[in-house]
């Protein structure tokens, strides 16, 4: 569990040490879904009455927004380690401009929810992962804009107002396939006056999980999972059950995770059509793959082959599972190269995994990644939760000790990981350090 320091986003010296070269064999249970978890949490403020979600990962990011909901007066109740209530029926503010927002991207997403139910909102600009690059969200406030809302942004706040003449459903297209910007204008079409439609939407399986929980609440929403989703605005959500679907990424990365150490796992609780995507790819990179109903079984023992693959919007390659196929590419046969197709640029793990003896070049949006016999333990640092669960694997393929810094930024997205891993035969653990008197900063 994580520590309330760690709660609430602080910095900690806390390491991952990993005694790589062991081959992971046996059964993970993969956790409920967080890129959907941290939407319908938010979402939960357009209801009337009390949501109860199950299959909750507590991740950071989703500890986080719990306790940006409690600081608005609502009611969240932890009813076991994976499900929750949100009862906001008594909530009366519009406004979420604490520190808490800072520490994680999906606050923006309080911004839809808020202008859904009260026509206002005013929210502190999303912090999170840094690619590197930079990460708009004019998308969002195109679609808020055509549903009526004036957006100003003054000291970090977005500021978005509909009180005057209230919310009506529009036609709005987005230029990019912004998963983010779907989502949030989907929160704030459900209680608007007539229909909105979004064009060029994205197609993740989270969009669907939203929709669907949206759905089960008493909102009108067509078409989540194609381009085009239909949102009839309703009078009133009201209060129910929902299941979130699980983590396709935390899935994919422990089959890339098998990929790269050899063995043989089954990864439980995994919707199948959502990792065709992953699956393909790790088929291709010589990884034996077993579909059954609700379980993939990923075996690897033969050598690694060398891929091209680039990211794109679902049902394309994921971008959150870019970083780890790369860990796995460093020890495969031959030359692969990467495109990063949704991001400016996601390969500032690269410098990490030369340190452990990895060669690869990046270019841009493309790397070049010549796969090495083997890597070698080092001390790095995650630059963002991606990155950090390549170094992880890395760790795990590689002989001797990596240790890896900022792991904070891993556990804003996987639950437990130490503790599944171990139960696969990893030799990893979780260290606390204090901090040193007189501490030398090691050069980057
Ligand atoms: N974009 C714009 N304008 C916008 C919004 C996005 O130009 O208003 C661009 C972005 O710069 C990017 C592309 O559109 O180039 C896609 O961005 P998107 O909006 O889809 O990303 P997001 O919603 O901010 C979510 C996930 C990310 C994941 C991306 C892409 C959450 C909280 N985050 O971000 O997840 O990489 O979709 O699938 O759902 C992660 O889990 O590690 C993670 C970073």
């Amino acid at each position: 569990m994580l520590s309330l320091t760690e709660k609430k986003g602080e910095p900690s010296l806390d390491k991952f040490v990993i005694h790589g070269g062991k081959p992971l064999f046996g059964e993970v249970t993969v956790s409920g879904a967080k890129n959907a978890a941290v939407a319908i949490i938010p979402a939960a403020l357009l209801v009337d009455g009390v949501c109860r979600v199950e299959n909750i990962p507590m991740v950071r990011d989703v500890v986080i927004e719990m306790e940006i909901l409690r600081e608005l007066g609502i009611g969240v109740r932890v009813v076991n380690h994976s499900t929750i209530e949100i009862d906001s029926r008594g909530l009366n503010k519009y406004s979420a401009v604490s520190d808490l927002n800072r520490k994680m991207r999906a606050s923006y997403y309080l911004i839809g929810a808020f202008l859904g139910r009260f026509h206002r909102a005013e929210v502190a600009m999303p912090g999170g992962c840094n690619f590197g690059g930079v990460r708009p969200i004019d998308q969002h406030m195109k679609g808020f804009e055509a549903l009526g809302a004036a957006i100003e942004t003054r000291n970090g706040i977005v500021f978005a107002d509909a009180s005057k003449g209230g919310l009506h459903g529009a036609s709005v297209y987005l230029d990019v396939v912004s998963v983010g910007a779907t989502m949030n204008i989907m929160l704030a079409a459900c209680l608007a006056d007539g229909q909105t439609v979004i064009e060029n939407a994205a197609k993740e399986p989270h969009i669907v999980d939203l929709a669907n929980f949206l759905n089960s609440m008493g909102a009108d929403i067509m078409g989540a999972g194609t381009d085009v989703i239909k949102i009839r605005g309703v009078e009133r959500l009201y209060g129910g059950t929902y299941s979130i679907i699980p983590d396709q990424i935390e899935a994919g990365t422990f089959m890339a995770a098998v990929a790269a150490t050899g063995g043989s796992v089954l990864v439980r609780n995994i919707i199948p059509k959502h990792m065709d995507c992953i699956t393909a790819k790790m088929e291709e990179m010589g990884a034996v793959i077993e579909e059954e109903d609700d379980s993939i079984r990923v075996t690897r023992s033969g050598p690694l082959r060398k891929l091209q693959v680039k990211t794109l919007p679902y049902p394309g390659f994921p971008t959150d599972m870019q970083p780890q196929l790369a860990a796995v590419l460093c020890l495969a046969e031959g030359t692969s190269v990467i495109t990063e197709g949704v991001w400016e640029s996601r390969f500032r793990y690269s410098d990490e995994l030369r340190r452990m003896g990895a060669k690869i070049q990046v270019d841009g949006k493309v790397a070049v990644i010549e796969g090495v016999e083997g890597l070698t333990g080092a001390p790095v640092r995650a630059s963002d939760l991606r990155a950090g669960a390549a170094l992880v694997i890395a760790g795990l393929a590689a002989e001797g000790t990596t240790e890896i810094e900022e792991i904070g930024y891993i556990e804003r997205g996987y639950e437990d990981l130490v503790e599944k891993l171990r139960k696969l035969g990893a030799d990893i653990s979780r260290v606390s350090e204090e901090p040193a008197a007189d501490p030398i900063p090691r050069a980057n």
